[in-house]
C-alpha cells in the first residue's frame, strides 16, 4: 500500500474514533435512566451490568487513542444521538405502559447494533494498520456488544413481548 494511502486510512480512524468515543460516553449517561425505567428486574439488571462495561469501553478507547499517539477526544455523533433521543421518547411517551420495557429493548438494541458495526469497521481497520494492540482492545468491546445484543434478544423474548401482547 503506497504511503497516501495508509495516512488516509490512519486519519480515518482517528476521526471514527473520536466519534465512537462520543458515543460511549452518551452511552454511559443513557443507560442508569434507561435502568430507572426499566419494569423488569431482569431488564433493569441487563441495563446496569451494561452500565459498568460501558465504562471499561471508554477506558478501552483511551488506551487505543494512547497507541495511535493522540489526547483521547470526542466529536459529536449525530447517529448516536438520533438513536438515545428515540429511547427517551420512548421512556417519556410510554411510562406505565407494559409495552415500555419491549421499547427499552429496542431501543438498546439499536444501540448495540450501532455500536458493533463502529467497532467491527475500527477492528478492521486497527488490524489493517498493524496496530494489533488496539484491534485486540477493540475486538474484547466488541465481543461485549455483541454479547449484551444476546442477552437483550432474550429478554425480550421471555419477559418482554409476552407482556405487552
Ligand atoms: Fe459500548
Ligand atoms: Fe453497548
Amino acid at each position: 500500500m503506497p504511503a497516501t494511502d495508509s495516512k488516509k486510512l490512519d486519519d480515518l480512524f482517528h476521526e471514527r474514533l473520536k466519534d465512537i468515543y462520543y458515543a460511549e460516553r452518551r452511552i454511559l449517561k443513557a443507560l442508569p435512566k434507561m435502568a430507572k425505567g426499566a419494569q423488569s428486574a431482569e431488564l433493569k439488571a441487563a441495563f446496569e451490568k451494561h452500565r459498568n462495561e460501558t465504562e471499561g469501553h471508554v477506558e478501552r478507547l483511551q488506551q487505543v487513542f494512547d497507541i495511535l499517539g493522540k489526547r483521547a477526544q470526542g466529536k459529536t455523533c449525530q447517529a448516536i444521538e438520533g438513536i438515545l433521543e428515540e429511547g427517551e421518547e420512548v421512556l417519556d411517551e410510554f411510562k406505565g405502559s407494559p409495552a415500555l420495557d419491549a421499547g427499552l429493548v429496542s431501543s438498546a438494541q439499536a444501540v448495540e447494533h450501532y455500536e458493533i458495526t463502529r467497532y467491527g469497521t475500527l477492528k478492521r481497520w486497527a488490524e489493517e494498520l498493524g496496530m494489533k494492540d488496539a484491534a485486540k482492545l477493540l475486538d474484547a468491546t466488541l465481543r461485549e456488544e455483541a454479547k449484551t445484543d444476546e442477552a437483550l434478544t432474550g429478554i425480550a423474548e421471555s419477559v418482554v413481548n409476552q407482556k405487552a401482547a
